[in-house]
């Protein structure tokens, strides 16, 4: 399937706090036509876009996100660790985010990212309202993920919607996974690739997009070996 060569990373999460209302903005200021963001559910099954299992690192806040009601996380500041000019911004819920990509035209890889043991639940409802309420007016999104249980429960829940395996350690059976769980894309950490193996990866028919690309040089290389997008934290440091 057909993506934008540039696809912000949680929004473009080098400019603005990741994975918030704002940093999806700054990505479509900055040119991005495409956006990826995490997400997680709430101790009450909220889908909210969110990206560790704990709330210390972008909320200074103790405590898990799955262990944690929504009327709390939504009050939570998860903009002012990154500076003190988002203090205030909030952990969007999935809805949220869907509507402003509407408002703004934008198309988007969403992840589904579950806390540990949470992976089908966690699939089950993101899938549900991506299938549901994605607008009509945007492209197909891509549902990501590095868990395998989340994408075969997605495969069940909206099985027209198009899957892509994550991968970050290694690109061990890349092929015997993508086919079992019927993906029709590998999403990798950039380093992990080289020419031979992206040659191999799209000749038997996958697309194949590279995270987290920061600097220019290497995307250009990805996209010589055939590289659909790439993922950045800085979507205004790529011209298309
Ligand atoms: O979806 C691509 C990329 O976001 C995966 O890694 O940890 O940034 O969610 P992570
Ligand atoms: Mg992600």
């Amino acid at each position: 399937m057909k993506t934008p060569r540039i696809i912000g990373h949680r929004g473009a999460c080098g400019h603005a706090p990741e994975n918030t209302l704002a940093s999806i903005r700054k990505a479509a200021e900055l040119g991005a036509e495409w956006v990826e963001f995490d997400t997680m559910l709430s101790a009450d099954n909220r889908v909210a876009i969110f990206h560790d299992e704990t709330l210390k690192r972008t909320t200074g806040t103790h405590g898990n996100v799955a262990e944690t009601n929504w009327d709390s996380l939504q009050s939570l500041d998860a903009g002012s660790w990154f500076d003190d000019a988002f203090r205030g911004e909030n952990i969007p819920l999935l809805s949220e985010v869907i509507q402003l990509l509407e408002e703004l035209e934008m198309g988007a890889v969403v992840e589904i990212k579950p806390s540990r043991g949470h992976d089908i639940q966690t699939a089950h409802l993101c899938a549900n309202i991506v299938k549901d309420t994605w607008p009509r007016s945007l492209p197909t999104p891509i549902l990501s993920s590095f868990s395998e249980q989340a994408l075969m429960t997605a495969r069940e829940q909206a099985p027209d919607i198009p899957r892509a395996l994550n991968m970050w350690r290694s690109l061990d059976g890349w092929q015997e996974r993508l086919q079992q769980l019927d993906c029709e894309a590998l999403h990798c950490q950039h380093d992990l690739l080289d020419e031979a193996q992206s040659t191999a990866i799209l000749a038997v028919g996958y697309d194949l997009r590279c995270f987290t690309v920061n600097e220019p040089a290497r995307a250009h290389e990805l996209f010589n070996w055939g590289v659909s997008s790439i993922f950045t934290d800085f979507p205004d440091r790529f011209s298309e």
